[in-house]
């Protein structure tokens, strides 16, 4: 695996000199936010040694190296999931070549679905901690002590200082960003009215399919992790209607452009951490 992510940086160090300081994975719908990246270098997928290109609509498998605000920030745009029947170490293995490129902090984003009754869809919510039902972990294994230790502490998941940053920049663009625990579940089924109550009870604030793998990760390798996700929907039984994918896409479209205005607001000030 070690040997793999060196293959896999030393071919990205070949087409780019750029050393990103920022990582950042986009979820369901929030791709375009790749518009606001300057000086890009798109590798997709396909051509990345070792990488497995995403199936997923509205995930397009590409990572962009270049400039947000003068920070060098690594993009993956789009993501796998562990529904996919892709393995945790595949899922995460993105990751773990953006901190071997040199990222010290790790923005997440997602799409999810909304437990707590104060949300809406449209709402943007900063991760304050989460719970992993999906029944894996992407450490299981023999311990990779080049990235990580064994037994990761996982007190502070979501690093409180950059919840402080992305809070003080909403405020400066107008938004009132709320937090709360994110679960996630293996999908793909969207959750039943009951599943959703038994996940209010166990505290869990919105319920998605993604993220918590590559957090897990990124605290392993000592990343500053941050979490961002898009209600796109009220769960399960919470919602008067179905769910579905269409759904979920067109309402992250519809938040892009405050979503892209907070964390380029946001990027300065979590580089100078
Ligand atoms: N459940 C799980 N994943 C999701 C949801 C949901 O309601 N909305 C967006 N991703």
């Amino acid at each position: 695996m070690y040997e793999k992510l060196k293959q896999t940086c030393d071919f990205i160090k070949s087409k780019t000199s750029s050393v990103p300081k920022v990582g950042l994975v986009l979820g369901s719908g929030l791709g375009a936010y790749i518009q606001r990246i300057e000086n890009q270098t798109i590798l997709t997928y396909e051509e990345l040694p070792n990488f497995l290109p995403c199936s997923v609509e509205g995930h397009e498998g590409r990572l962009i190296l270049g400039t947000v605000d003068g920070v060098e920030v690594a993009v993956l745009q789009g993501r796998l999931h562990a529904y996919e029947g892709h393995s945790m170490e595949q899922i995460v293995f993105p990751v773990r070549v953006l901190a071997t490129l040199g990222i010290e902090v790790l923005v997440l984003t997602n799409a999810s679905g909304g437990i707590n009754m104060d949300y809406s869809p449209g709402d943007l919510v900063l991760l304050s901690d989460h719970i992993n039902l999906m029944g894996k972990n992407p450490l299981v294994g023999p311990n990779i002590s080049e990235l990580g230790p064994r037994f990761p502490d996982m007190t502070q998941a979501y690093s409180e200082e950059i919840i402080q940053i992305m809070k003080e920049s909403a405020t400066e663009i107008g938004l009132n960003i709320k937090t709360g625990i994110y679960c996630s579940l293996l999908g793909p089924t969207y959750e039943t009215p009951a599943e959703i109550r038994m996940l209010k009870t166990i505290g869990a604030d919105m319920v998605g399919m993604s993220t918590v793998p590559e957090s897990i990760a990124g605290n392993h390798l000592g990343l500053k992790v941050c979490g961002i996700s898009c209600i796109t929907n009220m769960a399960a039984g919470i919602a008067k209607h179905k769910l579905n994918h269409d759904e979920v896409k067109e309402e992250a479209l519809k938040v892009m452009e405050t979503f892209s205005s907070l964390l380029t607001k946001s990027m300065k000030k979590i580089k100078d951490l």
